[in-house]
Order: structure tokens, then C-alpha cells, then sequence
């Protein structure tokens, strides 16, 4: 019996309880999965909380993951029954065992990934694709600021700027993250939680500040990057793990020129032919070493409430993924 998490209300890590759910024939343009590897991202405890509203309730939350496909609907030309795939969703249906997917969302797993890889890595890896070329355009010469940046896609953010011949300053929260981001190619490494962090970028930087600020922590560390931005330098406002950013004056922008952008995945997918390109962008950076898909924590399904406690304690180390 397929089962899925369905969530009725929003709340802690305790509202996620599995339920049995029934599942209909593929129809026109769909592929019937069965679910191997499930990936977490933050932007599911933000669904969870209420943060975002983005799900009608009750529903099924999760916006990626991985499987095989079991069955293909009338008009599916690209796939057959078998063929190993992973898929990002921006209308949810990820935490389950089986599902229902439109074909035009699947992207077909190289051999060399399996699908705890790519559960592990769509997400948070196409994420930090999209931030160092279409978002920003990272180049030698450049130094950045990243923070979080041993988490799941500040560590990965920090080895393309890195490859891409940018200096990387990362903040983490301890001792253990500041080895990882260290591992991920930060050349400098700040404790934000008890080192002011903007004077020490300062510093590091002989008064300047660097091009490019990458914030996906927001209300905690929001105004401190504004302040860290050289002349003509852009703050990137991709997450808001610590809470919503409050509204600020567009005018403090004038300081130095400076820009500010709120870049969503979902908007750089949207067309197959973009998912493709940056898909075979990341899967290219596995093959060739530049990124690691990294072993991370599993969960039953059952026990996704677990993996949210974990994601939101700070503590995780490597992707978060659910086993149905
Ligand atoms: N815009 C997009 O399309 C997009 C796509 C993917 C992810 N994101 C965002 O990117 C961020 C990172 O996602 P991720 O899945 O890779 O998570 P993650 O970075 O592995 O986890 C979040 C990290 O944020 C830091 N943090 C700072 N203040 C925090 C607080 N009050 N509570 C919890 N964590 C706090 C923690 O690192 P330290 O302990 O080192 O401080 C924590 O490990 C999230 O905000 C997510 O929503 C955005």
C-alpha cells in the first residue's frame, strides 16, 4: 500500500505522520514512481511551520527525490518502465512511497548516480549551480562571503566559487562546520555567532568588502551582509534559515551602489530546457570531481519528523534524506 506524510496542519516536526494514501493509473504526460531516496531541504520545515503557505492542507510536502519508474502514461515518449530518475517539485507530493509525476519534471540518472545521490543533491546542488552563474557570475579575482557555508548547499556553493577562482570567507556556527567549510575550499573561516563578523571581513578584505554576499540565514545576518558589500556589490538573499528577513530601506542600497536579489530555484527550472542544462551542468561536476555527492543521514519515512529536528537543531552534517 503506497504511504506518503501527509501534513493536516502546520506546526512542529510532530504534525508529519504517515498516512496510507491510494494512487491513480499515470495519466497523459505521466510517469507512476516508486520512491527510493527522498531529499530534505529547509524549505520544507518552512512548509511545515507555516513559514511558507505554499501548500494547500492537507498535502503531501517534500519537493524532491528519487526512484523508478513503474509506469508511463499516454504520450510519454522519454521514458519507460525502469529507467531511474529524480525529479524537483515545486508543487510538492515528495514524501512518499509512490507518486504520480508529470514526465516533463524527470531527469534520467546517469549510471555513476544513484538515487540517493541525486535525492541527496538536486536541490542544494542545482541551487548552487544556478547562484554562481545565472544568479551571480562568479570569476578569478573574486572574494565572496558565504554564509552557512557548511551547510548543505553553502558547502557546496563554496567549492564551485572555489573551482570557479573566487576567495571564499564562510561563516558556520562551530568548531566541527568550520573544518567541513575549510574541507568545501573557504580560504577564511568566522565564527558569526561570537566574532562580529562584518569588521572581520573588513579586515579581510583591507577595508573593501567583497563582490558578493551569499545569505541564506536572513533575519539574523541580513543588515551585517548589506554592511560587508564592496562598491557595486550584490547581496544574494537566497534562504532565511534563522527567520524572515524585516523590510528595510531600498535606499541604504545607495551606499555603494549595490544590489540585492531573492533568487528561487523553482524560477531557473521552469523550462525543460533549463532544467536540463543546469542538471547536466551538476551531473558534469560529479563526473569530473568538482562536487561530491556526500553520504548523508536516513530516515524511515515514517520518521520524517526526526529528520526535521535534526535539520532545524543545527546539527546535521551531509544531506538529509527519507527511505520509504
Ligand atoms: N532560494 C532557493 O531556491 C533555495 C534552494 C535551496 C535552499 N535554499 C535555502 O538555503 C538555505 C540552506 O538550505 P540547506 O537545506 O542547505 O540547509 P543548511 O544550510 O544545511 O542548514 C541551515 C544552516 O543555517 C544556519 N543557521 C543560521 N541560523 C540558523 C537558525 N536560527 N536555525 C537553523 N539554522 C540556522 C546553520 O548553520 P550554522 O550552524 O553554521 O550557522 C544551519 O546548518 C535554507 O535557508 C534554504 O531555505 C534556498
Amino acid at each position: 500500500m503506497p504511504t506518503a506524510i501527509v501534513l493536516r496542519e502546520h506546526g512542529g516536526p510532530e504534525v508529519l505522520r504517515p498516512e496510507a494514501i491510494s494512487l491513480a493509473r499515470p495519466g497523459a504526460g505521466e510517469l507512476r514512481l516508486r520512491q527510493t531516496a527522498v531529499g530534505v531541504n529547509f524549505h520544507d520545515c518552512y512548509v511545515r511551520s507555516g513559514l511558507y503557505r505554499t501548500l494547500t492542507l492537507p498535502g503531501i510536502p517534500g519537493i524532491e527525490a528519487a526512484g523508478v519508474v513503474e509506469e508511463v502514461g499516454p504520450d510519454v515518449a522519454d521514458f519507460a518502465a525502469g529507467d531511474r530518475v529524480a525529479y524537483v517539485d515545486a508543487r510538492y507530493g515528495a514524501y512518499a512511497s509512490h507518486r504520480i509525476l508529470p514526465a516533463r519534471l524527470a531527469v534520467r540518472l546517469p549510471d555513476a548516480v544513484s538515487e540517493a545521490d541525486a535525492a541527496g543533491l538536486l536541490v542544494k546542488g542545482l541551487t548552487a549551480e544556478l547562484l554562481v552563474r545565472e544568479v551571480h557570475a562568479i570569476g578569478p579575482g573574486d572574494t565572496i562571503l558565504v554564509h552557512a557555508a557548511a551547510g548543505g548547499v553553502g558547502r557546496l556553493l563554496c567549492r564551485l566559487a572555489v573551482h570557479l577562482g573566487a576567495t571564499v570567507i564562510g561563516t558556520v556556527g562551530s568548531e566541527a562546520k568550520a573544518s567541513i567549510a575549510r574541507a568545501a575550499g573557504c580560504a577564511h573561516v568566522i565564527f558569526y555567532r561570537q566574532t562580529d563578523f562584518v569588521a572581520r571581513v573588513r579586515e579581510l578584505t583591507d577595508g573593501r568588502g567583497v563582490a558578493v554576499v551569499y545569505d541564506s540565514v536572513g533575519k539574523d545576518t541580513f543588515a551585517g551582509s548589506l554592511d560587508c558589500l564592496s562598491v557595486r556589490g550584490h547581496l544574494v538573499n537566497f534562504g532565511q534559515a534563522s527567520g524572515a528577513v524585516p523590510p528595510f530601506e531600498v535606499s541604504r542600497l545607495a551606499a555603494g551602489s549595490c544590489t540585492l536579489t531573492r533568487p528561487i530555484l523553482f524560477h531557473y527550472i521552469g523550462q525543460r530546457a533549463d532544467l536540463r542544462n543546469l542538471t547536466s551542468r551538476l551531473f558534469d561536476r560529479l563526473a569530473t570531481g568538482v562536487l561530491t555527492a556526500e553520504r548523508g543521514t536516513t530516515y524511515e519515512l515514517a520518521d520524517a519528523a526526526a529528520a526535521h529536528a535534526a535539520l532545524e537543531s543545527r546539527a546535521a552534517d551531509g544531506p538529509l534524506l527519507l527511505s520509504p
